[in-house]
């Protein structure tokens, strides 16, 4: 029942996933999940250590666990990591039974956006501009073949954007409010 998917969160990294999950979550009253804080906690170490011990390969196939595990239950938001979507499985266990929701910006935002960071081991290198924008590039399609709504971030706040999110997914799903 529409009330029971899982409203998951796809995009790039630094569009606001989970800062914009835990609000919708907070919004809804529902509980909020985030795979890479979950592969964290499953693993018992961070983001970056996993890329250094046991490669992206290793991060990936986590990432891939926790995405089965998230799925198989129902009723939350879940924002997911930049890269979900690159694995066919993934994709299958997300599309299976949830609303999905594509957050986009444009290059210049996300690269403003990730600027500081030192979290994500993709960005770590001279020129995080290139890497955000062959990533795009490749997942794009992925993510706008898997959403049911695609929102821009641009300009708007994270309240507005609640609001954004919360009217395009009642214009699909019409109880969706009630
Ligand atoms: C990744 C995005 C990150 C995290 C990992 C890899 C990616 O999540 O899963 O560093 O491949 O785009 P965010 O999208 O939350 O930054």
């Amino acid at each position: 029942m529409y009330s029971e998917q899982n409203i998951v969160l796809v995009g790039p990294m630094g569009v606001g996933k989970t800062t914009i999950g835990k609000a919708l979550a907070a919004h809804l009253n529902r509980e909020f999940l985030d795979t890479d804080r979950v592969v964290e906690e499953r693993t018992g170490a961070d983001i970056p250590w996993i890329f250094d011990v046991e490669g992206e390969i290793g991060f990936r196939r986590r990432e891939e666990a926790v995405c089965k595990e998230l799925m198989a239950d129902s009723g939350r938001v879940i924002a997911t990591g930049g890269g979900i979507v690159l694995n066919e499985a993934n994709r299958a266990e997300i599309r299976r039974d949830s609303i999905v929701i594509f957050l986009s910006a444009t290059v210049d935002q996300l690269v403003e956006r990730t600027a500081k960071d030192t979290r994500r081991p993709l960005l770590q290198n001279s020129n995080p501009r290139a890497v955000i924008e062959k990533v795009l590039e490749e997942r794009l399609p992925l993510y706008q073949g898997l959403a049911d709504i695609e929102i821009s971030t641009e300009s708007s706040s994270p309240k507005h954007l609640i609001q954004r999110i919360i009217k395009a997914i009642g214009d699909i799903y019409e109880p969706f409010n009630s």
